[in-house]
C-alpha cells in the first residue's frame, strides 16, 4: 500500500492538536502539519512558553516539546499543507446548528464543507481524506460528491476515523487506545491508515468497517456513555428521597460484569462539547428517517441531564432558606471535568445561570480556566447583559479568595486539588452555617461534617 510521508490536519483544536502530536511522536518519519484558520490559535501552539498552548492536557506539553519543529508543525498556510500532503485529516468543529432547519439539533457541517471545497480546489495529486471530526452518518457521501465535482480530476479516497479520546486523559487514550476505528471503501487507502496506527497500536485493536458503520459508531458510543451518566443520575434523585446512597448503588450494580463499573458516578450532570451535540445529532437523524420512537428514546438522555443541573441549583436555593438574592456563592471549578481547560457545555455554566436568575453573587475559582473564558461562556447564553454578568460574577486566583465570606460553596469540577485545601481555614472565613454542595461527590463528608460544615452531595 501507499506509504504516507506527509500529513496535513485541518483544525488545531482539542482533537487535532493532541491527536496529531501523538502521531508525530510515534511516527518521527512522517511530517505532520496542523493548520487552522484561527491565527491566534496557531500562534499559541507555536508559543515558546508551553504553558501557553491553547489546549491543556496532562502530558501534552512534553510531546509538543519533543516533536515540534522536528516533524510536527503548526501553520496558517492551509493551501500549502494540503498541496504537499498525501493524507489529509479533517478535524474541524461540527457544532449544533444555531440557525435554520435543524436549529438546536442537527450538526452544522459548513466547516466540513469549506474544508472539502478547499481540498478539492488545491489538490493536484491523489489524496486520502480522513474524517476525524464526529459527523452524521452518511457525511462521507457528501464529502465525496463535493471533492469529485469541484476537484481537478485527481482521485480522492475518503476514510472515517472517529476519535475516541476523552479530554483530560487524551494523551493516554491516544497512546493506548481501547480500539482504533477505520471505515472506508478502498482497501489501499484503509491499509495506508492502518499502517500509521500500527506503529504503536496492536493490530487486534485496529478495527476496519464500512464507512457508515464507522461514522455511526462514534455517535453511538457517545450516546451510550452519556446514557450511563443520565441513568445513574436519575437514580441519584431517587436515592435522595429514599435514604439509599447512590455510590453504594453504583458499586453494587457495577460489580455485575454485564453492567461494569465505569461511568457510573453520579454528578451534577455531564458537560463537554460532544455528548449533548452528538446525541442531538443522533436524535435529529432518527427523526429525519421517521424513527420517532428512536429519537425520543435518546432525547431522554439529554432531558435527564438538564433536570440534574436544575435540581442541583434548586437544592442550593431551597437549602439557603429559599433565597440566594445578594448571597455570595463560591464555585470551585468551571471546566466541564478535571484536567482540561475546556468549558464547553460545562454544568457550571448552567448552574451559574440559574443562580444568577435568583440574583446570587458568584465567585469562581478554577485552576485552568481564564476569567475571559468564564465571562464568554455566560455572555454566550444571552440571559443578561455582559455588564450584569461582570457585576454579579467575580473570578479569582485562589480558592480562599473565592470562599471567604461565602454563604455556600458549590463544587462543579472534580479537580484533585480541591480535596487537599485547608478546609478548617475555609470554614472559619465563611458565613455560618457554612454550606457545601458537592456536585461531584469529591470531598470527604466526615472531614467536612467534623468541621461543622453542612454538607450536601448528589444522591445521598
Ligand atoms: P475545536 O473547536 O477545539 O477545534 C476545531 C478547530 O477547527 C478550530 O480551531 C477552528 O478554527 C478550526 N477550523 C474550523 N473550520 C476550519 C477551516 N475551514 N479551515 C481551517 N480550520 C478550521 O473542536 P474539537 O473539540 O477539536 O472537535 C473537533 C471535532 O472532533 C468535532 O467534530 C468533535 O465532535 C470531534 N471530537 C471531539 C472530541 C473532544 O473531546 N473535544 C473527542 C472526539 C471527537
Amino acid at each position: 500500500s501507499k506509504t504516507i510521508k506527509k500529513i496535513c490536519c485541518i483544525g488545531a483544536g482539542y482533537v487535532g492538536g493532541p491527536t496529531m502530536s501523538v502521531v508525530a511522536r510515534q511516527c518521527p518519519h512522517i511530517e505532520i502539519t496542523i493548520v487552522d484558520m484561527n491565527a491566534e490559535r496557531i500562534a499559541a501552539w507555536n508559543d515558546e512558553n508551553l504553558e501557553n498552548l491553547p489546549v491543556y492536557e496532562p502530558g501534552l506539553q512534553e510531546i509538543v516539546a519533543e516533536a515540534r519543529g522536528r516533524n510536527l508543525f503548526f501553520s496558517t498556510d492551509i493551501n500549502k499543507a494540503i498541496d504537499e500532503a498525501d493524507m489529509i485529516f479533517i478535524s474541524v468543529n461540527t457544532p449544533t446548528k444555531n440557525y435554520g432547519k435543524g436549529k438546536g439539533m442537527a450538526a452544522d457541517l459548513k466547516y466540513i464543507e469549506l474544508c472539502a471545497r478547499q481540498i478539492a480546489a488545491v489538490a493536484k495529486d491523489d489524496k486520502i481524506v480522513v474524517e476525524k471530526s464526529t459527523l452524521p452518518v452518511r457525511t462521507a457521501a457528501a464529502l465525496k460528491s463535493i471533492l469529485d465535482n469541484t476537484g481537478n480530476g485527481v482521485n480522492f479516497h475518503i476514510l472515517s476515523n472517529p476519535e475516541f479520546l476523552a479530554e483530560g486523559t487524551a494523551i493516554q487514550d491516544l497512546i493506548n487506545p481501547d480500539r482504533v476505528l477505520i471505515g472506508g471503501e478502498n482497501e489501499e487507502a484503509i491499509a495506508a491508515l492502518v499502517n500509521i496506527y500500527a506503529h504503536w497500536v496492536d493490530h487486534s485493536r485496529i478495527l476496519t468497517t464500512n464507512l457508515w458503520s464507522s461514522e455511526l459508531s462514534k455517535l453511538t458510543a457517545n450516546a451510550f456513555l452519556a446514557q450511563r451518566v443520565s441513568s445513574i443520575n436519575s437514580i441519584s434523585a431517587l436515592c435522595e428521597k429514599t435514604g439509599a446512597n447512590v455510590d453504594e448503588v453504583s458499586k453494587a450494580i457495577g460489580m455485575d460484569t454485564r453492567i461494569g463499573s465505569k461511568f457510573l458516578k453520579a454528578s451534577v450532570g455531564f458537560g463537554g462539547s460532544c455528548f449533548q451535540k452528538d446525541i442531538l445529532n443522533l436524535v435529529y437523524i432518527a427523526r429525519s428517517y421517521g424513527l420517532t420512537e428512536v429519537a425520543e428514546y435518546w432525547d431522554q438522555v439529554i432531558l435527564m441531564n438538564d433536570y440534574q443541573k436544575q435540581r442541583f441549583a434548586d437544592n442550593i436555593i431551597q437549602t439557603l432558606y429559599n433565597t440566594v438574592s445578594g448571597k455570595k456563592i463560591a464555585f470551585l471549578g468551571w471546566a466541564f471535568k478535571k484536567d482540561t481547560n475546556d468549558t464547553r457545555e460545562s454544568a457550571a455554566i448552567y448552574v451559574a445561570d440559574y443562580l444568577l436568575n435568583e440574583q446570587a453573587e458568584i465567585t469562581v475559582y478554577d485552576p485552568k480556566v481564564s476569567a475571559e473564558r468564564i465571562y464568554a461562556d455566560l455572555d454566550y447564553l444571552n440571559t443578561r447583559s455582559p455588564e450584569e454578568n461582570r457585576a454579579l460574577v467575580k473570578v479569582v486566583n485562589t480558592p480562599y479568595e473565592a470562599c471567604g465570606n461565602a454563604h455556600a460553596i458549590a463544587v462543579l469540577t472534580e479537580w484533585d486539588e480541591f480535596k487537599s485545601y485547608d478546609w478548617k481555614k475555609i470554614k472559619d472565613e465563611m458565613k455560618k452555617p457554612a454550606f457545601v454542595f458537592d456536585g461531584r461527590k469529591l470531598l470527604n463528608r466526615k472531614q467536612l461534617e467534623d468541621l461543622d460544615f453542612k454538607y450536601y452531595a448528589i444522591g445521598e
